[in-house]
């Protein structure tokens, strides 16, 4: 392996990916047997599940480590597209118990990044919203939509920030840990799917 190659393998965006892949293709694996776009309730489920999933991730935003390693939060979160979503397919949310309370830094940049990764693999979803249930941005499928910059734009400026801030091995491992937690929490949340409230 050359230098150039050893370096890629230690930034924290490449390890990240790497360290986490596996729990990735369980988040498929769940949504495959979700059938989230079968039919409406089930996507509506979904949708409770993104909703409060964003409520734990935009809960991080807090810790002003954070703020001064991603300074372009604002654009950043979908919890209130979520809502506006619920709100269009007639669900009220009840006030899930937020699930990062005790979640610190650097840890926190893990589950920002399951949130900010999950918007690629969103693109997909968006369509299938659209084809299957007829949604869209403006109705009913806004967590899913683009952000207005474009979605890898915004993607290569997040793994830019984490790679720019140069953790020690330590520090990265805490945020793989993070990561891992956050997939953890969003898996709990589509087993149990249609019991979510
Ligand atoms: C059927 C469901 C899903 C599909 C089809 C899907 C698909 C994708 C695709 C195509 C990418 C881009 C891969 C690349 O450019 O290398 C991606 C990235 C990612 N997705 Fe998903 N995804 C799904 C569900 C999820 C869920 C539920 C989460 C988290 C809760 C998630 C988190 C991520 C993350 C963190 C990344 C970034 C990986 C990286 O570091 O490059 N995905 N996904």
């Amino acid at each position: 392996m050359n230098i150039v190659q050893s370096e890629q393998q230690n930034l924290l965006s490449t390890r990240l990916k790497t360290e986490t892949s596996h729990e990735h293709e369980r988040m498929e694996q769940l949504m495959e047997k979700a059938q989230v776009f079968a039919n409406k309730t089930n996507y509506a489920q979904h949708t409770l599940a993104q909703y409060y999933f964003q409520q734990d991730v935009e809960n991080l935003y807090r810790h002003v480590e954070v703020e001064k390693i991603i300074p372009d939060l604002e654009v950043r979160g979908r919890s209130q597209a979520a809502l506006l979503d619920l709100q269009d397919l007639d669900i009220e949310p009840h006030s899930e118990e937020i699930a990062t309370l005790n979640v610190g830094y650097p840890e926190a940049l893990g589950w920002i990044y399951v949130s900010e990764g999950s918007t690629l693999g969103a693109a997909f979803l968006f369509k299938e919203a659209q084809a299957k249930l007829g949604l869209s941005a403006e109705f009913g499928a806004r967590n899913l939509a683009a952000y207005p910059e474009g979605r890898m734009r915004v993607w290569k400026r997040f793994k830019q920030a984490l790679d720019d801030a140069n953790f020690s091995k330590e520090d990265q491992d805490k945020v793989i840990q993070g990561a891992l937690d956050g997939f953890s929490r969003f898996g709990v949340l589509l087993e149990n799917l249609d019991q979510l409230k």
